[in-house]
């Protein structure tokens, strides 16, 4: 059974008129934005904001149970390499500051078109749910956008690097867990995204020390972004799931293979995490979560 028949505990004025807002908006003009993200290989079009009379029809379509990756063109495609994150002290050479600012922005593309298939996944989700889901996704886009013009100042693109489909790889078991909408928003909003909460903090600082102060800035202003980003996965989960506690909400929901230990960097930061408003017996788990080879390691 998919969770997300219950009904929200949200209340209030700014949210009914922003629903309000969201509801008068076309659903199939929802729908036809979102498949254009998905079916669209153009880093154009995915990063392009919706347009009045879009039809949902485009002659393609996506497998919503995760199955198949998003369309790519060759600039942009996919690729099997996994390469690793530059290191925050490498970063006072350029090539190391372009590979981190392409990795960055590649996770926003991802989660920009992740959004989009949750969007057509789970048409019957609550609104606002939904309403929060398209606005996180123009943020989403922005974000992707300030990241690239950073790597164009630095004379590069994204096509000039390996794209991980890391994110993506994680769209079968979301798909097809019991908790449905639940374990969505535990992996994107709840691991992934808590996750960039710390990563924010720590390059915006390496940045800042190598001399770039513009592309710092791009940092703070997402990491600012994400911390809204946890907050809505953090209230909807507790609204949609039958658990107490925001721990077993979290435990029962996010689907393998990730985890809480993914859910954060090495410098882990408290502060952004009560700002988003998790429960700190949350946090504290997250903060004392070791993944399986950690442990087996110790
Ligand atoms: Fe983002
Ligand atoms: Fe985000």
């Amino acid at each position: 059974m998919e969770l997300v028949g219950k009904k929200s505990s949200h209340t209030g004025n700014e949210l009914n008129s922003k629903t309000t807002q969201f509801n008068e908006m076309n659903k199939l003009a929802v729908k036809a934005f979102s498949k254009r993200i998905l079916c669209s290989g153009d880093l154009e079009s995915k990063l392009a904001r919706p347009v009045n009379e879009e039809k949902s029809d485009r002659g393609t379509s996506f497998d919503l149970e995760g199955g198949t990756l998003p369309a790519r063109n060759s600039e942009i495609r996919f690729s099997s390499v996994e390469s690793k994150i530059p290191k925050p002290h490498q970063l006072d050479d350029p090539d190391m500051r372009a590979s981190c600012l392409a990795r960055f922005a590649h996770h926003e593309l991802m989660a920009v078109e992740l959004l989009a298939w949750a969007l057509i996944r789970w048409p019957k989700a609550p609104l606002g749910l939904r309403q929060d889901w398209y606005e996180i996704l123009a943020d989403e886009q922005k974000h992707c956008r300030l990241y690239l013009e950073r790597l164009d100042a630095h004379g590069l693109s994204l096509g000039d690097f390996e794209l991980n489909p890391y994110f993506w790889r994680q769209a079968p078991r979301i798909s097809k867990s019991p908790r449905g909408v639940c374990a969505f928003l535990s992996a994107l909003g709840l691991t992934l995204e808590q996750a960039n909460l710390d990563f924010t903090i720590i390059y915006g600082e390496a940045f800042e020390n190598s001399g770039d102060l513009e592309s710092s800035e791009v940092f703070k202003i997402v990491h600012r972004d994400e911390i809204r980003h946890v907050a809505s996965a953090s209230r909807w989960l507790k609204a949609l799931s039958g658990e107490k506690k925001e721990v077993d909400r979290y435990k029962n929901s996010v689907p393998f293979p990730l985890s809480a230990a993914r859910a954060k960097a090495k410098r882990f930061e408290s502060a952004p995490r009560r700002a988003a408003g998790l429960e700190e017996s949350f946090i504290s788990f997250v903060k004392n979560s070791r993944s399986t080879q950690e442990s087996l390691r110790r």
